[in-house]
């Protein structure tokens, strides 16, 4: 049932909200390489910031990630930069950076503050500037890094690095030789074959990859004629790309030997057990916190009743199982 404050939401009635079924002896904890996530769920890049921290318990989550990260501060594309699809939405935001400097000393310590693992995204228009970036967060206090491969490449024409295979593994054997953090690389779903850029990344020496980032997509406008995001095109994300993520997770998971992140459409606990059993180990939510903010410590609070149903006492049960 549905409960109607008429006063600001504390602290109590958050626990309150997001408890757990008593008697639900679940054990939520999965393995990321050297890390052990308390529990499979973390936000996708740029759909979480400090700023949420008010409306979920964000202490309850696996770990957060943190704004892909540029050297110079940028600003992102023009205007509009956000649209609604059928099932979904298409952004075309451009990453906008603060830059390292003011990133290392001001927005840090506000994820850091959260008490759960934090996890940078790297970014980069060049090869140089993701080591740069790694070089610069050298000694922050960080759990991982993820190397955002799906940036536009000025140096590939505006090509992302993670379309070809060569370039995602000279990027990130550059970046694993200037931090000893774990790293995550995550995979543009806009490839003939994920596997093949999957494991560019092991070779690399990726800890994990997520799979993936939004599709590329576009929408129109008729009576202008234009397209409605400024940059022309964007990436579509939400309930409308989840079975396209699955497949991705599934291929993925069977090319390679290191854990794979789901991202793309999740916004309940059911979406989770699916892509733990088609092949990820932990999972990113991003759109479903645009239209709940609080989708993420739901998922957590109903995560032990879904496997409870399905008969597993540990969710790392779950990973990897689909039957043929
Ligand atoms: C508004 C918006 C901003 C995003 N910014 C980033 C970003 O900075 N870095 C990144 O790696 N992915 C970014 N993404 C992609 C998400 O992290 C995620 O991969 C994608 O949205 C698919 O997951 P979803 O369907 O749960 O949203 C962004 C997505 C949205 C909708």
């Amino acid at each position: 049932m549905t409960e109607v404050l008429d006063r600001p939401v504390s602290g109590d009635d958050r626990d309150r909200m997001f408890a757990t079924t008593p008697g639900l002896d679940v054990d939520l904890s999965v393995p990321l390489g050297p890390l052990t996530l308390a529990n499979p769920v973390m936000p996708a890049s740029g759909c979480f910031g400090p700023e949420l921290g008010p409306l979920l318990p964000v202490r309850e989550l696996g770990a957060v990630v943190t704004k892909t990260l540029f050297a110079q501060r940028r600003s992102g594309n023009p205007s509009h930069r956000l649209t609604e699809s059928a099932l979904g939405m298409l952004n075309s935001v451009g990453i906008p950076s603060p830059g390292t400097s003011r990133f290392v000393h001001d927005v840090l310590p506000r994820y850091r503050e959260f008490g759960v693992p934090v996890i940078a995204s790297v970014g980069g228009l060049s090869v140089a500037e993701y080591w740069q970036v790694t070089e610069e967060l050298a000694g922050v206090d960080c759990a991982a890094l993820e190397v955002n491969v799906s940036c536009p490449n000025l140096e590939h024409g505006g090509l992302s690095i993670g379309a070809d295979p060569a370039a995602v593994e000279d990027v990130v054997a550059g970046v694993a030789a200037r931090t000893p953090l774990p790293l995550i690389v995550k995979l543009t779903p806009g490839v003939t074959d994920i596997g093949e850029i999957a494991r560019a990344a092991e070779r690399a020496g990726a800890t994990a990859v997520t799979v993936s980032n939004t599709f590329p997509a576009m929408a129109v406008d008729v009576t202008t004629r234009r397209a409605v995001l400024g940059n022309g095109t964007g990436g579509l994300s939400g309930p409308a790309v989840k079975p396209l993520a699955l497949r991705l997770v599934w291929q993925a998971a069977a090319a390679v030997d290191i854990p794979v992140i789901g991202c793309g459409g999740i916004s309940s606990a059911r979406d989770v057990v699916e892509f733990l059993i088609a092949g990820a180990t932990a999972v990113q939510v991003g759109t479903a916190t645009f239209t709940r903010p609080y989708a993420m410590a739901e998922i957590v609070r109903d995560l032990p009743g879904q496997c409870a149903g399905l008969g597993v006492g540990a969710v790392h049960e779950l990973i990897a199982t689909l039957r043929a």
